[in-house]
């Protein structure tokens, strides 16, 4: 029974409507990572970091899944074996589609923290600075999202997993954010068949030995068709 493994990244949402990072109306052409990713803007202006996550978890709560993230959760539910996506994403679309076994390694927009005892719930429609943690009462509550500077979660379950891969696709990622940058060329490392689908060639393209370029909306549903079809 064949492992896959799939990384995916902001390009796998974008024909839902949500925007990518990098590319050139992206989310970082229009906010400062230092201002609103990282914990040390968090400090510096709670506010502002408030007001971003929250203007992205409406828009997330408005997306729906399209047919690449529909064509990841077949593949989960009709392969025989193990499928495990590994999503730098923050929205919930993976699952809104149907899939179940999914790593949110960069966080999730609809979950907060506490910034002070590490306690972690439900996130609000729209989180305030003042919102008090329901554990210890602090008034330091973040979106659960990871920050540049922190460590991505599941890292004990990733490793193990891309060791294991017959099969490591990413989707919709540009590779310039590690460790994930890092994912093809190191389960190609460990033996697997290793596919890149993108709109484009990515900083990470070298990694792997095969290429789809297309929208994900495309390109995922015909793969998924293959890898079924073995
Ligand atoms: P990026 O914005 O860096 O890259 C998105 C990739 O998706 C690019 O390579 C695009 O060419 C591609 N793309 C765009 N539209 C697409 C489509 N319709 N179909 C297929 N591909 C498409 O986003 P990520 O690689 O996900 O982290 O960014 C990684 C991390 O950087 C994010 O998780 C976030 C960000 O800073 C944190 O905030 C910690």
């Amino acid at each position: 029974m064949s492992k896959i493994v799939i990384l995916t990244g902001a390009g796998i949402s974008a024909e839902s409507g949500l925007g990518t990072f990098r590319d050139e109306d992206g989310l970082w052409a229009q906010h400062r990572i230092e201002d609103v990713a990282t914990p040390e803007g968090f400090v510096r202006n709670p506010a502002l970091v408030q007001a971003f996550y929250n203007a992205r978890r409406s828009q997330a709560a408005d997306a729906r899944p399209n047919p690449a993230h529909q064509a990841l959760a077949r593949l989960e539910a009709e392969h025989d074996g193990d499928v495990l996506v590994i999503t730098q994403n923050v929205d919930g679309l993976h699952e809104a589609a149907g899939s179940r076994n999914v790593l949110h390694m960069h966080g999730q927009l609809d979950r907060a923290l506490c910034h002070v005892c590490d306690h972690r719930w439900p996130a609000p429609d729209e989180m305030r600075v003042e919102d008090a943690c329901p554990a210890c009462g602090a008034c330091q509550t973040r979106p659960d999202v990871v920050w540049f500077g922190e460590i991505p979660y599941g890292m004990d379950q990733i490793d193990p997993a891309l060791a294991e891969a017959d099969i490591f696709a990413a989707i919709g990622t540009s590779g310039n954010v590690y460790p994930a940058a890092a994912y093809g060329q190191h389960a190609r490392r460990m033996g697997a068949h290793t596919v890149e689908l993108n709109l484009e060639v990515s900083t990470a393209s070298r990694d792997f030995e095969e290429h789809r370029r297309g929208p994900a909306s495309e390109v995922v549903p015909l793969w998924v068709e293959e890898v079924l079809k073995g």
